[in-house]
């Protein structure tokens, strides 16, 4: 058997690999045009292999960690978190998962709600009471802050001054062309901001071992994690690893599912209007905010955070009457699998209630199998909660009403500038006049709809 079909419009030496970088959507949608769900492309020294669909994607997640390697996928993420987690071999990333994976259950979640809350109010609180701001400017820092608050704990910014920017720095590192070791500047500064990022991690937890709090927090549980089989610590540079990969995961995926879901809703005023009338918001309730739910998903549809899950064949695999030889990239790629009509009737309609009565839509945004998103309900939690305390005390309004994706990146953030014009709404007084604490306790929860 052959390697699947080749798209068209491969360049001398480099096949295609610039517009596989620059433009994946227009390669892809070519592909998919001359040869259906499953082509080929030329990468430099190997084959990639583009699967597009809800076949293709079970064979790709069912297929992981037996034929199909995530570990070797993303060589870029090795110079950032070493080989841990899921790039380390997969009895130890078993492991590892075995820790981590309670952290993440709706317990847990459910109790970071109220940071969350918080957090996004004192955001809106920080606005003057008119303006503009740029969505992804604005939610990075947001972002960062909730995630390193609920995960390193709240007082992480005062431990570790220039924490954010030194994030910021460290991202620079995701670079699917050079390899890491490189001395181009950006990678430099991103090296070295993951050496000060280590050395700071590992401080917190060895101050939260020092000083353990009455109720754990996830830091102090990790910090004192032991492997369930072995019994043994789990050692210090494993759990740093860990500490950075949460954080940084977390942070440009969900500013920009964030800032394209607002950038809908502000598109689409019938899908905000049933947001705005939905359930009240607080640790019991935000479930229901079925409207919400929905408009998420559908931002999820629409412009998935990642324009690839990759693998790595492990061996020559016959599928589908083709050979996928080892070595090859194997690319399932979310954006376009959306968009088949064949799965999501008018698939470039914005139409939440799509997904009324759907308990599993084929959707990829958060990848799937056993390697699904970690961090799904952590996110969806987040957003959801961010983007009712904006509607609910912002009047806001797109500046610019058509942002494109961010050209070749590996995640599908709306290009800079997309802003928002907003004004504050009366009646929703700033919210640290509302509780004694500044906290948003239960009298706070349960006024936010009125
Ligand atoms: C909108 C926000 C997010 C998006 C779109 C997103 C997307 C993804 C995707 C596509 C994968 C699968 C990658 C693959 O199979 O190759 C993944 C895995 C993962 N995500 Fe997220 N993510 C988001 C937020 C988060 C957050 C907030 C966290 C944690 C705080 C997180 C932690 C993880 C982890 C640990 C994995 C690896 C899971 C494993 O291999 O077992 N993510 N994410």
């Amino acid at each position: 058997m052959a390697l699947p079909p080749t798209v068209s419009g491969a360049k001398p030496l480099l096949g295609h690999t610039v517009e596989f970088l620059r433009n994946p959507d227009a390669l892809v949608e070519r592909g998919l045009r001359e040869h259906g769900t499953i082509f080929s492309v030329k990468l430099p020294g190997r084959p990639g292999v583009v699967l597009l669909g809800p076949d293709h994607a079970s064979f790709l997640f069912k297929e992981t960690d037996k034929r199909l390697s995530i570990k070797d996928a993303y060589p870029f993420f090795l110079h950032m978190f070493g080989r841990a987690y899921f790039l380390a071999e997969q009895d130890e990333y078993r492991r590892q998962r075995d820790i981590l994976l309670p952290q993440f259950s709706g317990k847990h979640i459910a109790g970071h709600i109220d940071l969350m809350d918080r957090k996004a109010n004192e955001f809106i609180d920080n606005l003057p009471d008119q303006g503009e701001f740029d969505l992804v400017e604005a939610f990075g820092p947001l972002i960062i802050d909730i995630t390193a608050s609920s995960f390193l704990g709240e007082d992480v910014a005062a431990k570790f001054d220039g924490f954010f920017a030194t994030f910021k720095r460290f991202s620079e590192g995701m670079d699917p062309i050079l390899p890491g070791w490189f001395p181009a500047p950006h990678l430099i500064r991103s090296h070295r901001a993951r050496d000060l990022l280590r050395k700071k991690s590992k401080q917190l937890i060895e101050d939260r071992r020092r000083n353990p709090l009455p109720e754990p927090d996830f830091l102090q549980t990790l910090s004192t994690a032991i492997y369930a089989d072995t019994k043994e610590p789990v050692p210090d540079e494993v759990l740093v690893a860990m500490v950075l990969m949460l954080v940084w995961v977390g942070h440009e995926t969900t500013v920009s599912h964030l800032s394209w879901a607002v950038i809908d809703l502000l598109r689409n005023p019938h899908e905000r209007t049933k947001i705005e009338n939905e359930e009240t918001l607080d640790a019991k309730t935000l479930h229901r905010m079925e409207n919400l739910d929905r408009a998420l998903h559908e931002t999820e549809r629409l412009h998935p955070v990642t324009n690839g899950v990759v693998r790595k064949a492990v061996e020559d695999i016959e599928y589908d009457g083709h050979t996928i030889p080892k070595g090859a990239i194997v690319v399932l790629h979310p954006g376009k699998s959306h968009r088949l009509d064949e799965v999501f009737p008018d698939p470039h309609e914005y139409n939440p209630d799509r997904f009324i009565g759907q308990k599993k839509p084929a959707l990829y945004g958060f990848g799937g199998g056993f390697h699904r998103c970690l961090g799904e309900n952590f996110a969806y939690t987040e957003m959801k909660v961010i983007v009712t305390r904006l509607f609910q005390r912002l009047d806001l309004e797109l500046i610019d009403t058509d942002p494109q994706p961010a050209k070749g990146q590996a995640n599908n953030w709306p290009q800079s500038p997309c802003r928002v014009r907003y004004r504050k709404l009366e009646g929703h007084q700033d919210s640290g006049e509302k509780g004694t604490d500044g906290r948003c306790g239960e009298h706070q929860a349960s006024s936010i709809h009125s």
